[in-house]
């Protein structure tokens, strides 16, 4: 077996539980099967991740389920050692407790340790359409809609069938609108993030106001699907910043944006099925470090590139996908 890679750097959340920087992606980018991933995260674990962002959608919570039930009985890890995030899709907004027990029975688990609304609205496309796709049904987003759905999530919470909730996909506006609201506080955010899109108000606005920042696409998801891509994205592990101190620490680029990620006090949940790169990316957060220069210099990748625009959720009348992001 591969060295078992420890010392990983971790957060406590508001609610006290600790939660490690990195994590295992799951979303397949409609690429690799979902009995891929499975084998990947029972690799990844058992070489030292300790925590998975899994999501409904991602259509893989039940063969990642086998796969934690066999390292369970295997007696490779415990379930108390793992952080499991899993997320409602945009088509259960309303019903919110039948969304989680679907994902708590698939994941074979009687809890998961982060439970998010995956997008701040209830805006539904068919998995795996295609970038032009658009649903008549869909809204914008509506702080009372909103807040239905966050007090189902408070609900599980009171139940105990998840131990935080948090928010993704959302805006400072949206923030701004729904904290003053919560009964319990999201304990984390997730939001788009890597070196071409480094989000600083957003970021800034999260640990402001105690929320862990979980950065995803953190390599800039060079997998992703056809429908997340248009000719003025840039790749990040192309940038002359990122390119640079890789070929300073001859290390990967991909590498690079998961260490400026944590160093910056993101946690980061990079995506592969290929041992080699789930092992770097774990291991380069407890060697190595980038200096105080390079974290500078990689400030100046920011090219405000957001990849997952998430035209597909726009609404009627609306055109820009930049209004989902108001
Ligand atoms: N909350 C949300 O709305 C949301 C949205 C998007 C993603 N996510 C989460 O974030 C996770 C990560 O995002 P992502 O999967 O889109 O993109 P990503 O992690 O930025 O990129 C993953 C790709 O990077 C390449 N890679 C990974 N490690 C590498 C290494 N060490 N060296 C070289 N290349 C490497 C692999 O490409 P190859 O496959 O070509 O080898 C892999 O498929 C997802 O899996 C999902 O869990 C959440």
């Amino acid at each position: 077996m591969s060295e078992f890679i420890t010392n990983v750097p971790a957060y406590t959340l508001n609610t006290g539980a600790v939660m490690p920087a990195v994590g295992l992606g799951t979303f397949g980018s409609d690429k690799y099967t979902p009995d891929r991933i499975a084998t990947a995260v029972s690799g990844a674990i058992r070489i030292g991740y300790r925590m998975l962002d899994c999501a409904s959608v991602y259509q893989n919570e039940d063969q990642i389920g086998k796969v934690l039930d066999g390292l369970f009985k295997e007696g490779v890890v415990k379930r108390e050692d793992l952080f499991i995030t899993s997320k409602v899709w945009n088509d259960q907004h309303r019903e919110v407790k039948k969304a989680c027990e679907k994902s708590l029975k698939d994941l074979g688990l009687s809890y998961v340790d982060l439970y998010f609304v995956h997008w701040p609205f209830p805006n539904y496309h068919a998995p795996g359409c295609d970038g032009d796709s658009r649903n008549p049904d869909s809204k914008p987003f509506s702080v009372d809609e909103f807040m239905d759905t966050w007090r189902q999530m408070e609900e599980l919470y009171d139940a105990g069938l998840v131990r935080a909730i948090g928010m993704s996909n959302m805006t400072i506006s949206k923030l701004d609108a729904v904290l003053p609201l919560c009964r319990i506080q999201p304990a984390a955010l997730e939001m788009e993030c890597h070196p071409s899109f480094q989000q600083q108000e957003l970021f800034d606005y999260a640990k402001a106001h105690n929320i862990v920042p979980i950065g995803f696409c953190p390599i800039g998801s060079p997998s992703r699907p056809e429908r997340d891509r248009c000719e003025t994205d840039v790749a990040d592990t192309e940038l002359p910043e990122v390119v640079k101190v890789a070929a300073d620490h001859n290390i990967h680029p991909a590498v690079v944006c998961i260490k400026w990620a944590v160093q910056r006090g993101l946690c980061t949940i990079p995506f592969s099925v290929k041992e080699p790169q789930y092992i770097s990316n774990l291991k380069c957060t407890t060697e190595d470090p980038l200096s105080a220069e390079e974290m500078e210099l990689l400030k100046k990748a920011d090219r405000d590139c957001r990849l997952v625009k998430g035209q597909v959720f726009l609404w009627p009348g609306a055109d820009d996908w930049t209004q989902l992001w108001e």
